[in-house]
C-alpha cells in the first residue's frame, strides 16, 4: 500500500488493464503447487538452490540482471502447466486480483507458442484461459480479452503456422466483441538481437483481415525499435515503449495517431532499465498528450500487480485526481472494446470522480 492521500482513490479507481501476461502471473506458490499436482520436476536445489520453496525463489527474483535473465526464469516455471484445468486455474487467480484491485476491464497476453514448443496442445493453452475469461466475466462481471503473444526467441516459421491454424479456426476477432475467442496479436520476449521486424508478414496479413495489433517495444531497445513496430507492423498500441522519451519527432508521431502506450513501471526498475520510477518520463507524456496506460506486466516477478503500479507512480509524480481520471478514460478509449462497454467504463470512471470530489 502507499503512503500518498489518494491511496483509497486509486484502490477504488475502474482499470482497465493492457499489458498483463497470464503466464507471468505465476507466482512461486503456483509453480510449487502445480509441480507437486502434474508430477513435473523443478530443478534440483542442490544445483539451484532458489529451487528450494517458494520464500527462496521469491527472493531470487529480487535479483534479475536483465529481461533474459527474468525470461529465463519465466519460461522455466511455465512448464508447470500441463492441463487445461491449469491455465483456467491460472487465469481465474490473476482475474480475481485484478478485481480486488480496481480492474473492470483486462486485456491479458498469452504465449501458446512456448506450450506448443515443450508438447502442450494448442486447444489446451487457449481453452484453459478461455474458461478463465469467461468465469472472470460470470462471476466478477468484468469484460476480458485474449491476445495471442508471438514470440522472439522461437522460429519465424511456429508463429506464422500458429497464425494460419488460428485464421482456420476463426479464432481472432475482427470487430470489436465479436464472437471469436482472441481479440488481436502482440509480440514479445527478447527485444534486442531478433530483427526489429521479424512478424511483419504475420501483422500485414492481420491487418489486411482487420485483427488488432500491439508489440513490446522500446522498453530495453532504443525508439528504433518503436518505429519499426509501427511502420512494419501497423500497430494500434505499443507495449511499455519507454525510450519513446528519446525521440521528440517520434513521441508527436506517436501523440497525432493516438497509439496507446501500455506502461509497466514496476518492470522497468525489476529488470534495471532505470533506478526509480520518477525517471519514468510520465510527465513528459502527459506534456506531449501521450496516451498510456498502467499495467503490472509480470505481476508474480516483479513485486506486485496493477495498483502496486499505480502507487509506484503516485507516490513519484503526486499526479492529482483530475489527471488520474484522465489516465483512466484514455485507457477506456484505448482498449479494444465495442463502444457500448466503452461507455459503461467511462460512466464508472466518471461516477467515480464524482463520488471522490463530493466526498
Ligand atoms: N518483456 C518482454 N517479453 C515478456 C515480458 C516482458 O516484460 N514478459 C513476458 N514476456
Ligand atoms: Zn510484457
Amino acid at each position: 500500500m502507499c503512503r500518498t492521500a489518494l491511496h483509497n482513490f486509486l484502490r477504488d479507481l475502474p482499470k482497465c488493464e493492457h499489458h498483463v501476461h497470464l503466464e507471468g502471473c505465476l507466482t512461486p506458490e503456483l509453480v510449487f503447487d502445480l509441480a507437486k499436482r502434474n508430477g513435473v520436476q523443478l530443478p534440483d536445489p542442490a544445483q539451484q538452490p532458489e529451487f528450494q520453496s517458494p520464500a527462496t525463489l521469491h527472493q531470487h527474483y529480487e535479483q534479475f540482471q536483465s529481461l533474459d535473465h527474468f525470461l529465463s526464469y519465466y519460461f522455466l516455471s511455465m512448464s508447470v502447466l500441463q492441463h487445461r484445468a491449469d491455465f483456467e486455474d491460472l487465469a481465474w487467480s490473476y482475474f480475481c486480483q485484478a478485481y480486488e484491485d480496481g480492474v473492470r476491464h483486462a486485456e491479458v497476453f498469452f504465449d501458446p507458442q512456448e506450450h506448443m514448443h515443450r508438447g502442450v496442445a494448442y486447444e489446451t493453452v487457449l481453452d484453459g484461459f478461455g474458461q478463465g475469461c469467461r468465469r472472470a466475466e460470470r462471476e466478477l462481471g468484468m469484460s476480458t480479452k485474449l491476445i495471442l503473444c508471438y514470440v522472439r526467441h522461437l522460429p519465424l516459421d511456429d508463429a506464422m503456422q500458429l497464425f494460419v491454424l488460428g485464421l482456420k479456426r476463426g479464432d481472432f476477432e475482427t470487430t470489436p466483441d465479436g464472437p471469436a475467442k482472441i481479440a488481436g496479436i502482440g509480440c514479445s520476449s527478447s527485444e534486442i538481437g531478433p530483427p526489429k521486424d521479424l512478424f511483419r508478414e504475420i501483422y500485414v496479413m492481420a491487418r489486411d483481415k482487420g485483427i488488432a495489433r500491439t508489440a513490446h517495444a522500446g522498453e530495453e531497445g532504443d525508439p528504433s525499435y518503436i518505429s519499426a513496430a509501427l511502420d512494419a507492423y501497423h500497430v494500434q498500441r505499443i507495449d511499455h515503449g519507454t525510450s519513446l522519451a528519446d525521440d521528440a519527432m517520434l513521441m508527436e508521431r506517436v501523440a497525432r495517431e493516438e497509439i496507446l502506450l501500455t506502461v509497466c513501471p514496476a518492470t522497468n526498475i525489476k529488470l534495471r532499465y532505470m533506478d526509480r520510477i520518477d525517471q519514468l518520463p510520465i510527465r513528459e507524456f502527459m506534456n506531449a498528450g501521450i496516451r498510456f496506460s498502467i499495467n503490472s506486466d509480470d505481476p508474480a516477478y516483479f513485486g506486485g500487480f496493477i495498483l502496486h503500479n499505480y502507487c509506484a507512480v503516485q507516490e513519484a509524480f503526486d499526479l492529482s485526481a483530475k489527471e488520474w481520471i484522465e489516465i483512466a478514460k484514455n485507457s477506456v478509449q484505448g482498449s479494444w472494446v465495442g463502444d457500448e462497454r466503452k461507455a459503461e467504463l467511462l460512466r464508472m470512471v466518471d461516477e467515480h470522480g464524482l463520488r471522490f470530489s463530493e466526498a
